[in-house]
């Protein structure tokens, strides 16, 4: 079965103690908590003090996506608000690999997430230092967006990589996530589903039911 990350970017600011009791109380896997910087992305979310608050409100897996310029300034920082995981962008870390060691002397597992038009190539020579390898299937910056679905192929692509090289990463694919190309993303190889509008917003904002149906593809 998947491994289900809710983004809690589609959560509710004002509730956000009664989010992470429903998530808690979910078979939802990972917390996935996006942080933007607007300018990295056309847009700015939250930060290490809202990150604090959510490691304490849970014992899941923070997975922490940080769509920022110059992310290894903040790694330490993070890790002390409580990220289990750091995922970079390979299109801000002109030095990934030394991003991807520092994660890990940190104690952090090694994320790195590509925009939609960036290839798999791209990590060829790093491959076997990252522990997440996250596909952007929306243009990063927003919640609810169109899933695209040229990032199939590039799963595909991935996994056959990782069957070749006989190593061991996860992927994760993170944007317009829902109950029809869920099924589509796992067939292709991920096993990582990250879903913000989908968990937090249909069914009448059922999450446990949500959670239920995504983890079930
Ligand atoms: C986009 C974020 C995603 C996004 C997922 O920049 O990285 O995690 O919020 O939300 P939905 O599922 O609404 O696309
Ligand atoms: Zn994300």
């Amino acid at each position: 079965m998947p491994i289900i990350a809710p983004s809690l970017l589609s959560a509710n600011f004002l509730e956000l103690q009664k989010d992470c009791d429903m998530l808690n109380n979910s078979v939802a896997d990972w917390y996935h908590l996006d942080v933007m910087d607007g300018r990295f992305v056309p847009n700015i979310s939250f930060g290490l003090p809202i990150i604090e608050q959510i490691r304490k409100a849970t014992s899941k897996i923070c997975d922490v996506h940080v769509m920022i310029l110059e992310p290894e300034k903040y790694a330490e920082a993070f890790k002390k608000a409580g990220a289990d995981i750091y995922t970079v962008h390979i299109e801000a870390c002109p030095h990934l690999h030394r991003n991807l060691q520092q994660a890990k002397q940190l104690g952090m597992k090694a994320g790195v997430a590509l925009n939609p038009h960036t290839p798999i190539q791209t990590l060829t020579d790093v491959i076997q230092d990252i522990d997440v390898v996250c596909l952007m299937s929306v243009n990063p910056g927003f919640g609810g967006q169109k899933f695209m679905p040229e990032v199939l192929e590039k799963i595909k692509e991935l996994k056959k990589i990782r069957d070749q090289k006989n190593i061991d990463f996860d992927i994760e694919i993170d944007g317009g996530i829902n109950f029809d190309n869920n099924k589509l993303a796992i067939e292709a190889g991920a096993n990582i589903l990250v879903s913000g509008t989908t968990i937090f917003k249909n069914n009448n904002g059922d999450i446990k039911k949500n959670i239920d149906l995504l983890k079930s593809s």
